[in-house]
């Protein structure tokens, strides 16, 4: 009975467009390897469909359903598959719970999100950022005063658009919340914190606010000047080492591109303050490479300086990810950008969910086979 109702504001929530997102989770066999479900709605050229991502323990699977053959299939999998679903949409938010003995619950809570998401293909998705309407572009020199890019600004525009997709698409899976604050750690020239600014609150209808740390007080003033011009008015920054800054809440901790052990200092804030999403890109690995005395076969191997420093690279990620997984955290380490356009491009996001009880142990025979006597960020947390 309650499954049904569930259905009936799937459907609903469908044909009213106040659909926002499904997610379904808590899967009913513990050896299984599907783990969740989450389902957006988009028009494709034969029409409107929910777009199914499976997320497997070690993947992620796309399927596109017509919407008749979804409700079908999400009906299928409660309380079969899944013994949670919840259900977003601008009305109200659904979740229904099933207990041991499979029975349902259905709880009625108000809506978290305020304006349903855009259903634009991916196609469409890729230029998530305007260049025309982007404002912070030509300050930026990023585009000319037509707002047409330049030159010179294609590479950093295509950057940026990666950067708001990949956070776009995390925080699709995830629960940002309705006044979420991100802080954005070494922010630097500021262009990824005015594009994901941008993106949040413009695009998505997100009252978000967005804190930058940076250490070098001219680039600080610059951002500060620019966020005020261009009327962004939730957009600060702070002129000050990112050690120093305690914040009262995160629930989105971003580190981009900041050098060697300032990238596990905000993995460590990030942490401590239980932001909901970590994302960071390392830039240098000299806090290891220095410990580094390779204990197994490899050691032949790393003699070879290039092969130490990529080594090194990998075993100080590594830690990171298992560090993240030891406190709670999924995580998944991918190719940020090409190498077209910069070789420090590994990107870590952690979202918070199930972490890996495992992780501890993998860490110290990692530790063990590369003589390393501690990894920054473990004396951090
Ligand atoms: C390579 S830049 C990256 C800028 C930006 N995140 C990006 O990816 O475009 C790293 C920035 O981090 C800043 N930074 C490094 N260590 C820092 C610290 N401990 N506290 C605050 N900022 C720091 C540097 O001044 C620099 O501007």
């Amino acid at each position: 009975m309650e499954a049904e109702t569930f259905i009936q504001h799937l459907k609903r929530s469908l044909e009213d467009q106040t659909f926002v997102k499904l997610t379904l989770s808590k899967p009913s066999q513990k050896g299984g390897t599907l783990r969740n479900v989450f389902a957006r709605l988009i028009q494709l050229k034969e029409g409107w469909v929910l777009s199914f991502t499976l997320r497997y323990t070690t993947r992620d699977e796309v399927k596109n359903h017509p919407l008749s053959e979804a409700i079908t299939l999400v009906d299928l999998w409660l309380g079969d598959e899944f013994l949670n679903a919840d259900l977003f949409t601008t009305a109200q938010d659904y979740s229904l719970q099933y207990n041991r003995k499979r029975k349902a619950r259905l709880f009625v809570k108000k809506p978290s999100h305020v304006q349903a998401p855009t259903k634009e293909h991916d196609k469409q998705k890729q230029r998530l950022i305007d260049p025309k309407s982007a404002k912070y572009l030509h300050p930026m020199g990023i585009t000319g005063q037509d707002g047409k890019l330049l030159k010179t600004g294609q590479k950093k525009f295509r950057q940026i658009n990666k950067y708001i997709e990949i956070i776009d698409s995390l925080i699709e899976q995830g629960e940002l919340g309705p006044t979420p604050h991100l802080v954005d750690m070494g922010s630097g020239k500021g262009y990824l914190t005015f594009a994901l600014y941008d993106h949040l609150v413009n695009n998505r209808k997100i009252q978000a606010s967005i804190t930058g740390i940076e250490l070098r007080p001219k680039l600080v003033d610059f951002c500060n000047q620019l966020a005020e011009d261009i009327g962004f008015d939730r957009l600060k920054f702070l002129a000050m080492d990112i050690e120093e800054y305690q914040p009262e809440k995160i629930d989105m901790l971003i580190a981009l591109h900041a050098c060697d052990i300032a990238t596990d200092i905000a993995i460590a804030k990030g942490i401590k303050a239980q932001s909901s999403f970590i994302v960071v890109a390392p830039c240098c690995h000299k806090q290891i490479r220095k410990q580094m005395k390779c204990q197994t076969a490899l050691q032949s191997v790393l003699r070879h300086g290039i092969m130490e420093e990529r080594q090194a690279e990998l075993v100080t990620d590594g830690i990171r990810s298992l560090l993240l997984e030891a406190n709670g955290y999924k995580t998944k380490v991918f190719e940020f950008i090409s190498t077209e356009h910069t070789p420090k491009n590994v990107m870590i996001t952690a979202t918070q969910g199930t972490g890996r009880e495992d992780a501890l142990a993998q860490i110290d025979q990692i530790k063990k086979d590369f003589g390393i006597d501690y990894h920054y960020l473990e004396k951090l947390l």
